[in-house]
């Protein structure tokens, strides 16, 4: 049985009934995902993207000269491409992401437009630890797009701290979505066209080739709400009446309106997102926020030596 079904298989016998949001990312799931960031209603990737080229030489100067960049879901490699024009003669790039054949297209297409960069593409999910080329220089981190509000704040200041070792003596560039106005966030992530819900929904999708399920996805629909005493936006798969579903030879029932937690997406204001780093280590040094203040650039310096990550 792969890792997603018994995953999947896990997370329908809990209570509350919740997976990790990992999972979104096959091949359609990934693209759905590339679509979701060009929607109007979904800023961050905008926002974040204007903050990079606005600010690409004063985050360059932070990141330094010869740097190898390490960068965490990296996706289609976009986010890079911004900075790519400022800095000072990167050492080597080492995108991270689990969905192995966008990667590999991200990293060929980046190779065609930028020769003399050296891409060396790592598939494999951040979270559970892959394994690294030796480090030729100083290591920064790049880590955009909010995923860390993707994590629980534990989980999270699990990671910064991985991210702290890994980028010892350097630093890390980190992209977080900010606390606002929760009628944007609502629109966020409940878009007219539907692409938020397609994606949401591609998780039964994927269920139904990868795991021997047989989600029939008439029979489900998208929810996605601001728990404002979280801070965060919860996004579940509701049934829209009593059901049973097979995973791999496991059934589970439904009753009409449970739901299925697929994903958390934290917001931060600013100085919350700094004691979580500090926490971990991080020395926040240097921020670049946007005048709606709708996300923000967070550059931390990385402790000097693992003995200083207590
Ligand atoms: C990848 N991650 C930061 C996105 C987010 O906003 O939490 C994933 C997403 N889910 C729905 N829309 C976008």
């Amino acid at each position: 049985m792969s890792e997603f079904a018994r995953e999947l298989r896990a997370a329908l016998a809990a209570r509350p009934r919740s997976i990790a949001p990992k999972w979104f990312y096959d091949a359609a799931g990934s693209r759905l995902f590339d679509r979701i960031c060009e929607l109007p209603e979904y800023y961050p990737t905008r926002v974040e993207l204007a903050l990079l080229e606005r600010h690409a030489s004063a985050i360059a100067g932070c990141i330094g000269a010869g740097a190898e960049i390490v960068e965490f879901g990296a996706g289609s490699a976009r986010k890079l491409r911004a900075l790519l024009g400022a800095l000072e003669a990167p050492l080597r790039y080492l995108p991270i992401d689990i969905s192995g054949e966008h990667l590999l297209q991200a990293a060929a297409a980046l190779r065609a437009d930028h020769p003399a960069l050296e891409v060396q593409p790592v598939v494999g999910d951040y979270v559970a630890g892959v394994e690294l080329p030796q480090p030729r220089g100083r290591r920064v981190g790049f880590f955009p797009g909010s995923s860390i509000g993707n994590f629980d704040p534990v989980q999270a200041q699990a990671l910064l701290l991985r991210m702290a070792a890994l980028t010892r003596g350097a630093g890390l560039l980190i992209g977080v979505d900010r606390v606002k106005d929760p009628a944007l966030l609502h629109a966020a992530y409940n878009d007219a066209a539907g692409v938020t819900a397609a994606f949401n929904l591609n998780l039964w999708a994927r269920a139904n080739a990868e795991a021997g399920a047989d989600f029939d996805l008439d029979a489900w629909y998208h929810s996605a709400f601001y728990n404002a005493p979280l801070r965060r936006i919860e996004m579940h798969l509701v049934s829209r009446c009593a059901q049973v579903v097979t995973v791999a030879g496991q059934r589970f029932e439904f009753a009409e309106g449970e739901s299925v937690h697929t994903e958390n997406s934290y917001k931060y204001a600013d100085a919350a997102f700094g004691e979580l780093a500090r926490a971990a280590g991080f020395e926040p040094r240097a921020s670049w926020t946007d005048e709606r203040r709708l996300f923000t650039l967070h550059w931390l310096a990385s402790p000097a030596c693992a003995g200083s990550l207590t």
